[in-house]
């Protein structure tokens, strides 16, 4: 088994930057489906979900060109199937976005039902339903697949029941070559929804409103070649905020939109963190004892559950007792069990956790249950007395580029171990 093995107690200091969003490029890769010419997509991060992503192009037969480490050039023109890859597509939640894009530019998909990290129950029928109201016809199939298709799917208004990430991009990627005008109505508000509309517009969609909760779509019957930059990770910045706070640390972080930022940062400053925002860096301080405070996961612009286990690890040592209500996922506290391993005093009754803030964090053995958990263990093992491993590491590595190169930089003690796996 590989670990990461961290000697904790070390402040970080100095200057870390942040890579291309993995929520946006997940929806960006497949969307380069639905041109009908090559495009370029830049500052692409190196984590395991682009390389599943990148895989499942290629199995659909498109050709994806890497030009550099963080750029690549796919050509959709060579696609000569739209039967989804199965080993590939359940090893990534987001791969149901190829559900969408091939739909969108071939009128037929057939998909297995997506993998991913595991919070509950994460169901796909305000996806379909968005689907059907497009016209298109949604048969499940055996082996957990689903088939959708349509000879010409239509515009039509979609209100979703739930404020959904995914059924949002899913709906604009169908939507974008459909005939007329789409509505989607209670739509997300992500930064990534909003990453998305701009790269489809730079192929010559019409897609107005994303940002807001109502986004309206134009097909378009031809789209062209674009070259686009993805957005930088609103999630990867917050951990690294989070980190330099857990180690009473000073650290810049770069190429960030601060304003992205802003739901995690109001609550580092009212945790006693010094934050200062730059154009595109955020410098983050930590030197007094953290205060307690109460926070509620909600769909962009509040605070992102994405960001709840990280901000858990800061509370574990806070004065005080906080709480946190998890308002999106129903079951994301697994990391909890792990976080006690190291002296954290955490109580959760359904979405609600009460943590009562203990002097010191302890390292321990433990497992990383999903990406932002492990993030969390990761922030835990760098505040922690002692060194602490963590098993389970490729949950991190789907979200976070050069995680232990970006660390060591910033003066941590951090190092992959490769174990027995009966140790
Ligand atoms: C996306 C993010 C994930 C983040 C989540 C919430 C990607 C690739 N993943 O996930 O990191 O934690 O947003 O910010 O961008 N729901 C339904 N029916 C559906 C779809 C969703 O009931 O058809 C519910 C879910 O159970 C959940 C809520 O809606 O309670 C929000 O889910 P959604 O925004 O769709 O999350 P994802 O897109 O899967």
């Amino acid at each position: 088994m590989r670990k990461y093995r961290i000697k904790g107690g070390i402040p970080l200091s100095g200057a870390v930057d942040i890579s291309g969003a993995k929520n946006a490029v997940v929806a960006i890769l497949p969307a380069a489906l639905l041109a009908d010419e090559p495009c370029r997509v830049e500052n692409i991060p190196n984590i395991k979900d682009v390389a599943v992503s990148l895989k499942l192009l290629e199995s659909l037969g498109a050709k994806v060109t890497h030009i550099d480490d963080n750029t690549v050039e796919i050509d959709p023109t060579t696609v000569g199937t739209c039967e989804v890859n199965d080993d590939l597509a359940r090893n990534m939640r987001a791969s149901y976005y190829f559900i969408g894009a091939l739909l969108g530019k071939h009128g037929r998909a057939r998909v297995p039902m997506p993998g991913g990290c595991w919070f509950g129950e994460r169901p796909i029928d305000l996806h379909l339903k968005g689907f059907r109201a497009l016209g298109a016809e949604v048969t499940p199939l055996e082996n957990d697949c689903i088939e959708v298709c349509s000879n010409q799917l239509m515009g039509n208004s979609i209100y979703l029941d739930t404020v959904s990430v995914g059924a949002t991009v899913n709906i604009m990627l169908a939507a974008v070559r459909a005939m007329g005008m789409t509505i989607i109505e209670n739509a997300a508000k992500e930064p990534h929804i909003v990453d998305l509309a701009n790269f489809l517009n730079t192929m010559g969609a019409d897609i107005r409103g994303a940002g807001t909760d109502v986004i309206k779509i134009r097909g378009t019957q031809y789209l062209h070649s674009a070259t686009y930059s993805i957005i930088p990770d609103q999630i990867e910045a917050g951990t690294y905020m989070a980190m330099a706070v857990a180690t009473k640390g000073d650290v810049l972080v770069r190429n960030v939109i601060p304003k992205h930022l802003e739901s995690i940062t109001a609550k580092l400053i009212e945790m006693g963190a010094i934050v200062e925002e730059m154009d595109d860096a955020v410098r983050v301080r930590c030197s007094d004892t953290l205060q307690h405070c109460n926070i509620k996961t909600m769909p962009h612009p509040g605070f992102p559950t994405d960001m709840q286990p990280q901000i858990a690890v800061l509370l574990s040592t806070a004065q005080g007792v906080s709480h946190i209500t998890e308002g999106i996922w129903e079951n994301r506290y697994r990391y909890v069990d792990e976080l006690r391993l190291m002296g954290a005093d955490i109580e959760v009754r359904g979405n609600t956790a009460t943590i009562t803030g203990v002097p010191q964090l302890t390292a321990a053995d433990v497992m990383a249950v999903d990406l932002r958990a492990g993030a969390a263990m990761v922030i835990a093992g760098l505040a922690a007395e002692g060194t602490t491993e963590i098993g389970n590491i490729r949950y991190i590595e789907r979200g976070y580029e050069n995680i232990v190169n970006k660390l060591t930089r910033l003066g941590a003690e951090i190092s992959l171990i490769e174990v027995p796996d009966e140790a």
